[in-house]
């Protein structure tokens, strides 16, 4: 954060209040915002962490409805789990808030009001699906069916999760009501539009200012501008939710995501009230000195990028978002997160058998920064037994008992340095400096591996110095290098922090220093502080290693509940669409041969290829690099589609398109059955 803001106002996207925190949510969100935050709060700055369980919405009627209770039963028991498990995992919101509270409702009737004051809401009678088995308009997750967008068959109404899109009901292939599973039928109902399509115009301008955003948050917006933005339905008819505060609009409610993203404002607000100072969030929510920045996962990019921006900008009263980091999704074991098919970790289950910090430092180090990533168990137990028992936890462990041992727990004194004491002592010096520019940019990935850098730095040091030889020859200089290892700790205890809180409370203990470590300054972590004979506390085990009982123990517990019939057999639905053959014609598909191959630099998908297509060399990038190693493909003819608008794919420009087979398992590329001459035309 460059000096311009006074303070900062980071929020995490609000989790619905329907089933437990699952490591999905924690990877893509809440672990990454805690250590942006943990870390400004190091450095001093004033900032605020606000979140809240998001109550309203088809995803907690649906649930209720299956259990058979009201929908208050339901967000009144997991808002209190959601809330106790971050509690648990260290996740440290500044207010944590739900938005079925009065100071909610009341809110998001006022921003209503005032939209529609602005001329922003138009009310229009609509078609919609409605389900006449059960006599209800099917809003949202009430509907699934194909996407016409990419073909997954598993839309919802309100969003495909494959490709992140927004949807219509009614433009869904297929459709199907979850109430009943018939085909519902398309009926007339009013509602209130959120002219969206209107403010783009001014999204453009507003993100022009934005180069800096991560590459996943511009490029759906890009296709979304090009797409052209759309007039969203911002109410429906249902029973639960805020309620539409005007004459006529008896029995709507406002749409979930209208009311939710509000949420972030009136859990500040109730924050503010605790604070003694209910004018309080103003300041952070009216006030351009605040830098404001939404932690999101991808498929909430829309919403956060698009339309709360849109709503903030017509509201007028409210700053817009500095940032969006929006994280990518996470794995479990090679197959996608799904909570219905309990293929899921959850978090109050993982705390039954772990610790907190091997769990928030493994989503970390693994973050699904750039693209989606893995959670494997076997993974979890490797990096918490290497990176954090053997090298971290150890290094900090033989120092305090060597010092315990020779010199009776007291800080040595101190005698002259040699060039390896100045070398490490240089490096803490310098590393507040080199992780706090990667923490400021969200590059989390290298923020964990930098700061376990210094950990292992340590380490090297103390293993290059041997102190227990020292101690026979020359006790003063093995004095020397615990002295200097134990600021290392002290160092290693703040650059944790944010990643490993409770860990490195833990080593503030063990030296025995005054406070706690959250309220040390960031940048003072590697100035040496430690006086001679200051007296250490008690050594504990900081990270005990992992078996390989209780890692299968979890292996065994992931068995898909509801196999066969949800089973996804890979093959992607048939398109109901129809194309004529000059539509079909229009596609250039030629032979080429791939005269070079080679991957593309940090991706583990791209390669990038150097092919031929009659006279012509081109360079294309292919997804295709978990399949084909380059040199298999040089010298092989594939299919390209030679007339596809050239891309800049990873700043690489890509001219054409290969042809592969996708089964859900792997992709085949399609090359001819014979030698054939290059350029050939396929139709
Ligand atoms: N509950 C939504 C989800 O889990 C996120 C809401 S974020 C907010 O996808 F902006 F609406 F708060
Ligand atoms: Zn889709």
């Amino acid at each position: 954060m460059s000096g311009q803001f006074k303070r900062l106002l980071v929020t995490s996207a609000l989790p619905y209040a329907n089933g437990p925190i699952h490591l999905g949510h924690l990877a893509g969100v809440y672990v990454p915002s805690d250590i942006y935050v943990r870390y400004q709060r190091l450095k001093k700055r004033e900032v605020i962490h606000i979140c809240g369980s998001d109550e309203h919405g088809v995803a907690i009627t649906i649930r209720a409805e299956k259990e058979g209770v009201s929908p208050q039963e339901i967000v009144d028991r997991y808002h209190a789990s959601m809330k106790e498990s971050f509690q648990r995992l260290g996740v440290s919101f500044d207010n944590y808030s739900r938005t079925s509270l009065p100071i909610h409702h009341e809110t998001t009737q006022a921003f209503f009001l005032k939209v529609l004051e602005k001329g922003f809401l138009v009310r229009k009678t609509t078609r919609q699906l409605f389900c006449t088995k059960t006599q209800q308009f099917l809003a949202d997750r009430y509907v699934q069916g194909t996407c016409p967008y990419c073909g997954s068959d598993e839309a919802k109404g309100d969003q495909c999760e494959k490709c992140g899109r927004p949807m219509d009901p009614l433009s869904l292939i297929n459709p199907i009501s979850v109430l009943s599973g018939e085909r519902p039928e398309i009926r007339e109902t009013t509602h209130w539009f959120f002219d969206l399509k209107k403010a783009q115009p001014d999204l453009i301008e507003w993100q022009k200012t934005h180069p800096e955003w991560k590459d996943n948050v511009k490029n759906y917006c890009r296709g979304a501008f090009e797409e052209g933005l759309q007039e969203r339905c911002i109410t429906r008819d249902l029973r639960w939710g805020v309620k539409v505060p005007l004459e006529g609009d008896e029995g709507k409610v406002i749409y979930v995501w209208f009311d939710a993203p509000i949420g972030y404002i009136s859990s500040t607000k109730e924050w503010a009230i605790a604070q003694g100072d209910p004018d309080l969030w103003k300041k952070y929510w009216c006030d351009p000195g605040t830098k404001l920045v939404h932690f999101i996962g991808k498929d909430n990019i829309f919403f956060h990028a698009l339309m709360f921006p849109a709503m903030l900008m017509t509201h007028g009263d409210f700053i817009l978002p500095e940032n969006v980091p929006a994280f990518e999704f996470m794995n479990l074991e090679g197959r996608k997160l799904s909570t219905s098919k309990n293929w899921a970790v959850w978090l109050p289950e993982y705390l039954e058998a772990f610790e907190p910090d091997p769990l928030r430092y493994y989503l970390a180090y693994n973050a699904p920064e750039n693209q989606d990533s893995d959670f494997k168990w076997q993974e979890f137990q490797n990096i918490n037994n290497s990176h954090l028992a053997d090298v971290f936890g150890n290094f900090v462990n033989r120092v305090v008992s060597m010092t315990l041992r020779y010199f009776d727990g007291k800080v040595p004194a101190r005698g002259a340095l040699s060039a390896e004491d100045e070398k490490i002592l240089e490096l803490i010096r310098t590393m507040p400096e080199t992780v706090g520019a990667l923490h400021e940019a969200v590059h989390l990935r290298e923020a964990v591996g930098m700061t376990l850098e210094s950990a292992r730095a340590g380490n090297l040091y103390l293993q290059e110095q041997q102190p227990w030889k020292l101690m026979k020859e020359s006790p003063e200089r093995c004095g020397t290098v615990l002295n200097v290892s134990l600021e290392v700790c002290r160092a290693l205890a703040v650059l944790f922090h944010p990643i490993t809180p409770f860990t490195s409370e833990k080593i503030w203990r063990m030296l025995n220093l005054p406070g706690r470590v959250e309220d040390q300054e960031w940048d003072q972590a590697g100035i040496p502080v430690l006086e001679p004979g200051h007296a250490l506390g008690e050594p504990v085990i900081l990270f005990r290693k992992f078996e390989d009982e209780e890692i299968q123990k979890q292996l065994d517990k992931l068995t898909v509940s509801e196999p066969a019939q949800e089973e996804d057999s890979g093959i992607a639905p048939f398109l109901d669409q129809q194309v004529a053959y000059d539509e079909v014609a229009k596609l250039d598909l030629r032979v080429a041969d791939v005269l070079e191959a080679e991957r593309v630099k940090k991706t583990e998908k791209l390669l990038q290829l150097k092919i031929r297509v009659g006279k012509e060399e081109r360079t294309i990038v292919a997804g295709v690099a978990q399949y084909y190693a380059p040199e298999d493909l040089v010298g092989k003819q594939i299919i390209v589609v030679a007339n596809l608008e050239p891309a800049k794919i990873r700043g690489i420009e890509s001219k054409g398109m290969l042809l592969a087979a996708n089964d859900g398992e792997r992709l085949t590329l399609m090359m001819p059955a014979q030698p054939c001459k290059s350029g050939a035309r396929v139709l």
